[in-house]
């Protein structure tokens, strides 16, 4: 048995059983029962009261709650590989280190951009409401015709872990595959994916018939696909989101649906989740997903070991693995 630390860790939402099992196990650790979001009453409090606070997407810990973490607060390891519910710059005035998990959710987060890729062009959720809804006259030859995949155009927005698991995936349905990032990638994976890097983003959204995106959300890509964006996108193509909402302007989505100058949408993350923008909600040609792209039970559990081992490095006096801050320089 391990003595547990000293170190108090704080845990804002249910995890699975067997990683909250082990994390009180090892630290004093202080879990909630509830299943539910902390207030930002409740996460003050929690921050000031631990020297590890273990948050998910769903807390925003922004500038002023760690205003209000007094001195105590020393490390923030986030479950989740995205960061942007963390305002870095102010934890990293504070010296706070900050984790992610990344690296665990990559395939099952990849899987599921296919999932929309292929429920988008084929109208699947739209051909499964209408037998459940028992609106089916039965088969015609120009029933529920979608879009072939094969030698159709992927751009992929963001050419990281998860951009290159969707991408070695893709292939394998005959896409070929674009990417537009801030730089292009080795030169052995663009071979191997026979990938083409655009360097203006611009240039490719006008060239694909489908988009995904696949980047973090930072200051640099908030409404990446602004309006304007948006309209330089084909009338057929489909724009597949399954990185954060905040990476497109959702109303000016939900116009260029509605208009008929995007031809389809596969989502599974939103600007204000779990808020929609309502005419989403209403439109045939959008596949609505609930932001479940690492949701499966082997991806949680890594999740919870990867947080475990960092809250665990750093307490034993070593380097977290998954260190987002301080970064590479710090
Ligand atoms: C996680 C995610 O479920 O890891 C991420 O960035 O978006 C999700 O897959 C979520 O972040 C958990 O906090």
């Amino acid at each position: 048995m391990t003595n547990k630390h000293h170190y108090r860790v704080i845990v804002t939402r249910k995890l699975p059983d067997a990683v909250e099992t082990r994390m009180m196990e090892l630290f004093d650790t202080q879990l909630n029962p509830t299943d539910r979001a902390m207030t930002p009453n409740d996460l003050c409090a929690a921050i000031q009261d631990c020297d590890i606070l273990v948050p998910t997407v769903t807390d925003r810990i922004d500038g002023a709650l760690l205003a209000a973490a007094g001195p105590r607060l020393k490390m923030i390891a986030s479950f989740g590989s995205g960061v942007d519910h963390i305002d870095l710059k102010a934890a990293q005035e504070r010296q706070i280190i900050v984790t992610n998990t990344p690296g665990v959710l990559t395939e099952d987060t990849a899987d599921v951009a296919m999932a929309l890729i292929l429920a988008v062009a084929r109208r699947l959720q739209e051909g499964e409401r209408l037998v459940r809804t028992h609106n089916w006259a039965g088969w015609t030859p120009t029933h529920m015709m979608g879009a072939r995949l094969r030698n159709k155009r992927l751009g992929i927005i963001g050419m990281g872990r998860i951009g290159q698991a969707l991408a070695i995936r893709a292939r394998a349905f005959g896409l070929a595959i674009h990417y537009h990032n801030r730089r292009p990638i080795e030169e052995k994976t663009e071979t191997m994916l026979e990938a083409s890097y655009w360097q203006d983003l611009d240039q490719m959204l006008a060239r694909m018939d489908i988009i995904a995106i696949c980047c973090p959300l930072t200051p640099g890509t908030l409404h990446l696909l602004s309006a304007q964006r948006l309209a330089l996108m084909p009338r057929h193509a489909f724009l597949i989101n399954t990185a954060r909402g905040g990476i497109v302007d959702e109303g000016a989505l939900a116009q260029a649906l509605k208009n008929g100058t995007l031809a389809g949408a596969g989502l599974d993350v939103y600007e204000q989740e779990p808020a929609i923008h309502p005419d989403l909600l209403l439109l045939e040609n959008v596949v609505l997903l609930p932001h479940l792209g690492s949701a499966t039970r082997e991806g949680r559990q890594e999740m919870g070991d990867r947080v475990m081992i960092n809250i665990k490095a750093f307490v034993d006096g070593h380097r977290a693995p998954d260190r987002v801050l301080p970064g590479l320089d710090g």
